[in-house]
């Protein structure tokens, strides 16, 4: 109806979003962007800690993230998965390793990300579940600053995949086949269950909800082709 429709002619989207989605979280509000032109948003980046922050505060709509906090009545929707892996300068001697154990790296300096960041975090606990002892050299605020140390040779990093090029080294970089690794995380869209939702929110959950389908059956239709074009070379 006429409300509805003025609903999303104007209007504001404020999101919040953890670092690690920024690699990907502007093209999947694209479509929605191009659709909706009058509909101003405005996308946070911070780290996890300050994502929760904004969250208590009700600054914002939704927030994407790996870890929604339990203490807020939050609606989750796990929407992509968020592997977490080892890398290493490419030119390091163990990146030439087939395989490797978590306990095999320690002696190498560790660099992570600033605290209040959900992948440092995440990555302490997987060191702790492993039982490894493995104290950090040095953190440093960005996963672009991590990438750019490891390159330089001053230590290893547990980051997001999808912060790294589809090919890894043409950064310089490396992932190392660790034992436990990736860590398999997923992203969270989530959005107060105590507040309800504008219709421009509600629009783009929609819009994501129907594309990300559509995509992941896309994936499935093509993986299955080439399964079958593979039993036919055979
Ligand atoms: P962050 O992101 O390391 O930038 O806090 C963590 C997450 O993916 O939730």
């Amino acid at each position: 109806d006429a409300a509805a429709l003025q609903g999303l002619r104007r209007g504001r989207l404020r999101i919040a979003a953890v670092t690690t989605t920024e690699y990907f979280l502007p093209d999947l509000l694209g479509p929605f962007a191009r659709q909706y032109p009058g509909i101003q948003i405005e996308l946070a980046v911070e780290n996890r800690d300050a994502v929760v922050a904004r969250l208590e505060r009700g600054d914002d709509e939704l927030a994407a993230m790996m870890r929604p906090p339990v203490h807020l009545p939050l609606e989750r929707w796990p929407f992509l998965e968020n592997p977490l892996v080892l890398i290493a300068p490419l030119d390091h001697p163990l990146a030439n390793r087939r395989r490797l154990k978590l306990a095999d790296l320690t002696g190498e300096p560790l660099l992570v990300r600033e605290s209040g960041s959900g992948t440092r975090a995440v990555a302490e606990e997987a060191f702790a579940q492993q039982g490894v002892s493995w104290p950090p050299r040095m953190a440093l605020g960005s996963n672009e600053a991590i990438k750019h140390a490891v390159r330089a040779g001053l230590g290893l990093a547990v980051l997001s995949r999808h912060t790294l090029s589809r090919d890894p080294a043409v950064d310089g970089l490396a992932v190392l086949p660790v034992a436990g690794f990736p860590l398999r995380r997923q992203w969270h869209l989530v959005w107060r269950k105590d507040r309800a939702l504008s219709l421009p929110a509600r629009t783009l959950i929609d819009d994501l909800r129907t594309r990300l389908l559509a995509q992941r059956r896309d994936e499935l239709a093509a993986r299955k082709r080439a399964r079958a074009t593979g039993s036919i070379l055979q």
